[in-house]
Formats: structure tokens, sequence, C-alpha cells
């Protein structure tokens, strides 16, 4: 077994169990892009290890970009985002997919999607490794979603809590305070 930080609860999602699902992901990706070259937008900053593994896995060209924004608010009335690392290059008439970590009450995403809509891109989809269902406060489209997971607090895998844990191989429970 690997080494588990004291704040760890448990593993939920194992290595394999990783490996496995990015392969599947990026198979299902590179089908539908066949042809096309897509812009991996990643959001930072945990999506950082997904993308690596993912871009790794497919076998169509693509090129890569990140986006990190910080979100306000936690209701759909009063939610906004603010850019604090836009885009590199102009979106307009790129098939673009973006590549999250985590989608739990959907506001950031649907926020996201609303911003580089407005940049007319060909086409505009979401991958997302995991995905809390019960959580969701706006419906967001989720076009290549990883794993529905139950209502706990993850880290690992590139995901943080408080800022630590994302070097965890494996995707953890954090013990409750
Ligand atoms: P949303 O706007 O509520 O969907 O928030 C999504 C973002 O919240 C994710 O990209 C993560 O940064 C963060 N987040 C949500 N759930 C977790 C979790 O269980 N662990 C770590 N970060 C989380």
């Amino acid at each position: 077994m690997a080494f588990l930080p004291e704040g760890i609860e448990r593993v939920l999602i194992s290595e394999n169990e990783i490996r496995t699902k990015v392969g599947e992901l990026a198979a299902r990706i590179s089908l539908d892009y066949a042809g096309s070259q897509p812009l991996l937008v990643g959001l930072l900053k945990g999506s950082f290890i997904f993308l690596a593994d993912l871009a790794r896995a497919l076998n169509i060209d693509s090129e890569i970009d990140f986006l990190t924004v910080s979100s306000y608010g936690n209701t759909m009335e009063n939610s906004e985002v603010r850019i604090l690392k836009d885009l590199a290059e102009p979106i307009q008439g790129r098939d673009v997919l973006i590549v999250e970590d985590i989608i739990d009450t959907g506001l950031t995403l649907s926020k996201i999607l609303e911003l580089l809509r407005g940049r007319h891109p060909r086409s505009l989809k979401v991958c997302t490794l995991l995905n809390k269902p019960s959580r969701r406060q706006t419906p967001v489209t989720v076009d290549y979603n990883g794993f529905d997971i139950e209502d706990v607090f993850v880290a690992g895998y590139g995901i943080d809590f408080a800022q630590k844990y994302r070097n965890l191989p494996q995707l953890v429970v954090v013990k409750k305070l």
C-alpha cells in the first residue's frame, strides 16, 4: 500500500482504476475528434495531472492551454468567476474541450462555459474526471465523465485539500475535522 498521510480517511479510487478510466475516456475522445485538432483547456490547478495523463493517452493531435479562475458566491444568483489566468490564444473556430477535475455544484463550470461560448469556438465540450451529481445546483452537460461519486471531500491526483495532497497518485477521501 502506498503512503497515505495522516489526514486521509480512505482511498476512493485507486491508481489502476484511474489509469483504466483515463484510457477509456481518451479512446472515446480520440474517436469523436478524429480529423480535428482539439484544444484541451485545463482548469487549474486541480486538472493538471488528469490533463497530463489524458493528453498522453490520446491518439490524435491536440493543443493544450490553461485557464485559472476563482469563484465567488455559492448560489445561482450570486455566483461569479474572476479570471486569474486567461487562455494564451483566441479560441474562435476551434474545437475546445474543457478538462476539469471535479464538478460539484456546477456553478463554476456553467460560468466558464458562458464565458468561452462568447468567444465563438466551433465546438465546446466538457470532460471531467469526477462528478458529484447529488450536489448540482445548475444543470451542466458533461460530455465525458470519469466517475460519479458520492458527496465526500476528495483529494489526490491533482486535487487539493487546503493546497495539500495534490501529489497523491490515487483519489482519497479527506477525514472530516
Ligand atoms: P463547483 O462550482 O461547485 O462545481 O466547484 C467545482 C470546483 O470546486 C472543483 O473544480 C474543485 O476545485 C472544487 N471542489 C469541489 N468538490 C471538491 C472536492 O471534493 N475536493 C476538492 N475540491 C473540490
